[in-house]
Parts: C-alpha cells; sequence; structure tokens
C-alpha cells in the first residue's frame, strides 16, 4: 500500500518574533530535532520522524526474503535504513545501540526501465511502507517497540505478540537489529568488541 510520507514544512516562526530572546527561543525550536522527549505522545504513541531522510544511511536492502520459496512479486523493492544522528554517534563510541534510538525502514519500490538505464534496478518515487524500531528500556518490554508508520498521524505500537519481536529477536545480529546488513556499522561493532555473528 502507498503511504503519504509527511514533507515537514518549516515553521513560520521567524515571521512571529517580536523582540530578540523570544526570537532567539522560537528559531531555536524551530531549529531543533524533535528530541527523544517528544518522539512520543502522552499515550505512548510514536510521531513519525519527518526528517528521517537527514538521518544516517546505512543500508539498502534489494528484494529480501526469509523463506526458502518467497512469493514473487513481479516487481522489486529495495528497503532503505536510517538511524538517528545521536544513536549513531553514541554507536560510533560503544558499538551499542543506546537507549533512544529509532531505526527507520523505508520500503520503496524498484524501477528498471527509466532514462538511460537498461539492465539493473533504480529507486522509484514510490513509498511503499515505513517502519520504526525504537530502543527505550524504560518503556518497552525486552527494551525494542515496532511501529508501522502511516503518514502523519502518531502510530501505536505493533503488538509483542506480532512476528516482528520474534524474528528479530532469533536472527538480529546486535541489540535485536540486524546490523549483520549495514556493513559500516557491522565493523564498527566488530571493532569494538560488541558482534556476535548470527
Ligand atoms: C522473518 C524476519 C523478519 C520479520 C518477521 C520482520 N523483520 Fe524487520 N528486518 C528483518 C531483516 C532481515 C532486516 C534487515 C533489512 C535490510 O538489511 O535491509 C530488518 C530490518 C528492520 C528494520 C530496520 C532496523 C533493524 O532493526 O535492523 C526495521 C525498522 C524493521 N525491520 C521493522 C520490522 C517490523 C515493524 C516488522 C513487523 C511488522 C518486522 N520488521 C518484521 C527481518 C524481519
Amino acid at each position: 500500500m502507498r503511504r503519504k510520507i509527511r514533507s515537514g514544512s518549516d515553521s513560520l516562526s521567524p515571521l512571529l518574533c517580536a523582540g530578540l530572546l523570544p526570537c532567539l527561543v522560537l528559531l531555536g525550536a524551530a531549529a531543533a530535532p524533535p528530541g527523544q522527549a517528544d518522539r512520543f505522545t502522552a499515550d505512548g504513541r510514536l510521531r513519525p520522524p519527518s526528517d528521517y531522510r537527514e538521518w544516517v544511511f546505512l543500508s539498502s536492502g534489494l528484494d529480501m526474503a526469509y523463506t526458502d520459496n518467497p512469493a514473487t512479486t513481479g516487481h522489486a523493492v529495495f528497503d532503505n535504513v536510517f538511524v538517528d544522528p545521536a544513536s549513531w554517534t553514541a554507536f560510533k563510541a560503544t558499538g551499542h545501540w543506546p537507549d533512544g534510538t529509532v531505526f527507520i525502514l523505508e520500503n520503496r519500490l524498484g524501477a528498471s526501465q527509466g532514462s538511460i538505464n537498461r539492465q539493473g534496478h533504480f529507486q522509484s518515487g514510490e513509498v511503499l511502507g515505513l517502519e520504526a524500531h525504537v530502543r527505550d528500556t524504560t518503556r518497552f518490554k525486552g527494551g525494542w517497540g515496532f511501529y508501522a508508520l502511516n503518514g502523519d498521524g502518531p502510530a501505536r505500537m505493533i503488538d509483542r505478540t506480532a512476528a516482528c519481536y520474534a524474528c528479530h529477536e532469533a536472527h538480529g545480529a546486535l541489540d535485536t537489529t540486524f546490523t549483520q546488513f549495514y556493513p559500516v556499522a557491522r565493523a564498527i561493532a566488530v571493532k569494538a568488541g560488541t558482534w556476535q555473528d548470527r
């Protein structure tokens, strides 16, 4: 299913500024990326991060499938994985994904014929789905929660009985994440001594 992604328009705060101090406060608030504190609504739903395309890009999987005879779809799908910059900085120092980590998996339809291309696949403009994997040990049993994002509205956590949790816990090589498929992050964890092959 196609999902609309928020384009993230900036606030009107420069127009609203009157004195210097209120201006600085307003502009500062507009420029700051959403912090950990406001990622969630009071009732625990995740606000979709509108700026994830400016986060750290970890990898793209192409047509990945986890069974021997996967259903054929007739089209290519890329999954692009991003992580928030503050957690990436912490990861580089420790080799662990810290509390507050937010991963976004963006499924994007692939295309093969277009412009000069005659072979292989490139990514199209069509986003098929957006999912999040969030670490917060105070909030989630097991430390991590999954979300399917749909447009601008805050998303409810996917129930712990869903297959997401079982597969990620059984096969994710680092802290229930699939860092084995993110080559630069994997190398950092190997160097930090936090790596276990899976
Ligand atoms: C059968 C195994 C399996 C199941 C079930 C599964 N995933 Fe994943 N997931 C993967 C693999 C493998 C990757 C790595 C993808 C890549 O390399 O591009 C991944 C990556 C992710 C990522 C990127 C961050 C990370 O943890 O590595 C998110 C977000 C994600 N999955 C969300 C979900 C959600 C939400 C569900 C349930 C609706 C789900 N997954 C179910 C195997 C699974």
